[in-house]
């Protein structure tokens, strides 16, 4: 895999972006072999996932130069390579978000370089505010298209052509046959899942209430401050998408509390069985994909 990515850039001027990630990459393949189906971004609330994963290696974020490491208290990071079930995945406990003052390809550059590992899957997951008032607390929403303008898009600037296209399709970033995977796991496990648009804002402060009508009249259900800008970059590469956010609050003016970052967190880990759950059973079915 990373011949191929390299090979296409002999006697041509590396760009930096890329530089960096093949950089990433060389140190990562210097640490392991593994070799992923899926790649598992771990929203707020599936911070313990790997108790479900049989855990074959580790690399904290630390130990991989260049690589972004997240500031934000309960985001610690590392990846996380093993099996679900009998799928091998890589989990990124821990993602960095673009308000912690990282440039947009620092944000981006771990899913790219889960891609180069080999995962041609990536599963999203988030915590986020619920803007659809029929939405509750603890309700699990599978993605199934996403609102990126209010985020920088991570694919301004050159392109790096070893990645992908310049105008890259979005008609479908969430795969069609993941979603009904998805679907079809929650069904079998009882588990309630509801179904909706998420759109990224930055951030770090929430939204306030006219925001958040404004949202939803623009067709969003869930708001939160990460994912799009992941599946972006995902997309562009080639990858099958599939996300999950877990409905930590109502969002901004739904409720007469004002919102606070240990409550969203709190409310995750309320959520966190039914969404783990749905997880493995959802990756477990990727097996045959
Ligand atoms: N807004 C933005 N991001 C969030 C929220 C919210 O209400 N809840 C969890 N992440």
């Amino acid at each position: 895999m990373y011949c191929r990515y390299k090979k296409r850039t002999e006697g041509k001027k590396l760009n930096q972006v890329y530089e960096k990630l093949l950089a990433c990459y060389e140190c990562v393949r210097k640490k392991t072999d593994f070799q992923p189906k899926v790649a598992i971004v771990l929203g707020s609330g599936l911070g313990d996932y790997a108790e479900h994963i049989k855990v074959i290696s580790e690399i904290p974020y630390s130990e991989i130069e260049g690589f972004p490491v997240s500031t934000v208290p309960g985001h610690a990071g590392r990846f996380i390579f093993g099996y679900v079930d009998k799928v091998p995945v890589v989990c990124m406990k821990g993602r960095v978000h673009y308000y912690e003052g990282y440039p947009i390809s620092d944000v981006v550059l771990p899913v790219r370089l889960m891609k180069m590992m080999g995962a041609e899957i990536l599963f999203l997951t988030n915590a986020a505010g619920g803007v659809n008032t029929s939405f509750h607390a603890g309700d699990l929403m599978m993605i199934k298209d996403q609102i990126a303008v209010f985020a920088p898009n991570p694919l301004i600037g050159e392109n790096i052509d070893e990645l992908g296209v310049r105008f890259p399709d979005m008609s479908t970033v969430y795969d069609r046959e993941l979603q009904k995977l998805m679907v079809q796991a929650a069904k079998d496990n009882g588990i309630f899942l509801q179904e909706g648009v998420y759109a990224q804002l930055t951030g770090p402060s929430f939204e306030s209430p006219a925001e958040i009508r404004m949202l939803r009249g623009m067709g969003v259900d869930a708001v939160g401050m990460s994912t799009v800008v992941e599946a972006i970059a995902a997309n562009h590469m080639g990858m099958r998408i599939c996300g999950i956010s877990c409905i930590s609050n109502l969002a901004a003016g739904m409720t007469a509390n004002p919102l606070t970052h240990e409550e969203v967190q709190e409310a995750a880990d309320m959520a966190a069985p039914n969404f783990k759950k749905l997880v493995t059973e959802t990756v477990k079915r990727m097996a045959a994909e």
